[in-house]
């Protein structure tokens, strides 16, 4: 493989998969391709933007003669697809830009990669980056498995699960090699805040109330986001053609009990004394269509590729905590403007 188009690359997992292929590969070509929404951001690649290998193209999947245009004129070997609309709460408040992005802009990129790789697909690979979410929810036991049926709730998991459909229906219809991976909750550095864990760690750090939906009893299952990066470099490289593996971290956290360990991790690192943080928790009105739990097996991934993964959520949260706190620059950047808009609007009713 020579040259990778990595969609949403200035999001907050893709850019952790863009720094880790432009690291690693110094032989790949890798193009970041990402429409820059209130969830991309050039400066999380600021350590890797001059590297050789690497270079940066705005743009809409949704736009299919863009699209087409720039499959032509690059000729990729590879994508690795992450370019989504991925808060579940926006999908609620906004379901088409989540049907345009995630499902329209899914088929224009498969389309795209069809025109250009017809007679070759043996030497190409469309990775499609995917969600726990589409198999619905667990009770109180069972993991997804890959055999799991498709059961998605909300606007943000039924479009990922069109999404999914369309791309194995690719590979099955027109013999595209194509890939998916389904993924539990990530967290690490440049997640943007208006997911649980970050929005906690700046509500925590401003002495703001964290929001917690119904009883804080929904079940997430986490993985630190490198873990995800690296599960998907191994996936890209040895998985076969037509096939799918679940990732996740084997972690599942009540959300109450998880957001009780960061107030206790946030006092020690901001010499709080014990209990300040945990003042804050403020139950609020649940998500609708709130899915209950979601544990993911990962088995067949650590058994044939041998992914396993590299901390604990303890080490990963502190480390988190730790960036977050060192980073205030970045955090402050995001936090300003329309996303205090958006905080207004989702959670002054709540
Ligand atoms: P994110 O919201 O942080 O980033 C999405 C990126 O896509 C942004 O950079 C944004 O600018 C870009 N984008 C959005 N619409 C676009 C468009 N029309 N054209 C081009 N670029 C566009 O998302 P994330 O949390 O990094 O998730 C990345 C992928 O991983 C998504 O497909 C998501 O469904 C999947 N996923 C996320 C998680 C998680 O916990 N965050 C878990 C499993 C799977
Ligand atoms: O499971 C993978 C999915 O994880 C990804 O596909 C999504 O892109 C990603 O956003 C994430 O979805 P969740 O809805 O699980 O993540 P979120 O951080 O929004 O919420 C985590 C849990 O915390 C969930 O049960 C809802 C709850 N929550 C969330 C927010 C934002 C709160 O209690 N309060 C909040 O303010």
């Amino acid at each position: 493989m020579k040259k990778i188009i990595i969609t949403g690359g200035a999001g907050f997992i893709g850019s952790h998969v863009v720094r880790r292929f432009v690291k690693t590969y110094p032989q790949y070509d890798i193009i970041n391709l990402d429409k820059l929404t209130y969830a991309g951001n050039l400066a999380n690649l600021k350590d890797i933007e001059n590297e050789p290998n690497y270079r940066f193209v705005k743009g809409d999947i949704v736009d299919l003669e863009f699209i087409n245009n720039l499959f032509a004129e690059e000729q990729p070997d590879a994508v690795i697809h992450l370019a989504a609309e991925s808060h579940v709460d926006r999908s609620i408040t906004n379901p088409l830009d989540f049907v345009m992005t995630n499902v329209v802009g899914t088929v224009n990129l498969l389309n795209a990669a069809r025109n250009i790789w017809k007679g070759r697909y043996s030497e190409t690979r469309f990775y499609h980056v995917s969600t726990d979410e589409v198999y619905g929810t667990l009770g109180e036991d069972g993991m997804f498995t890959e055999q799991t049926g498709y059961d998605p709730h909300s606007p943000y998991s039924a479009s990922k699960a069109g999404s999914d459909h369309f791309v194995r229906a690719y590979h099955d219809t027109y013999g595209i090699d194509a890939i998916v991976s389904n993924c539990s909750n990530n967290y690490g550095s440049f997640h943007f805040p208006e997911k649980l864990i970050p929005l906690a760690i700046n509500n925590i750090k401003q002495n703001k109330p964290v929001p917690v939906y119904g009883k804080g009893e929904n079940i997430r299952d986490w993985l630190w986001v490198e873990d995800h990066a690296r599960a998907i470099d191994v996936i890209f490289h040895k998985a076969k053609a037509g096939t799918t593996y679940n990732i996740g971290g084997h972690n599942e956290w009540k959300n109450i009990d998880l957001i009780t360990l960061l107030c206790a991790t946030m006092d020690k690192k901001l010499n709080r004394p014990e209990g300040t943080s945990a003042k804050l928790i403020t139950f609020v009105t649940d998500r609708a269509g709130h899915d209950l739990r979601y544990a993911i097996d990962s088995t067949k991934l650590k058994n044939e590729l041998g992914w396993v993964p590299s901390i604990t959520f303890e080490e990963g949260l502190e480390k988190t905590v730790e960036w977050y706190l060192e980073n205030e620059e970045w955090l402050d950047n995001v936090t300003s403007g329309h996303y205090q808009q958006y905080y207004n609007t989702q959670y002054n009713h709540r």
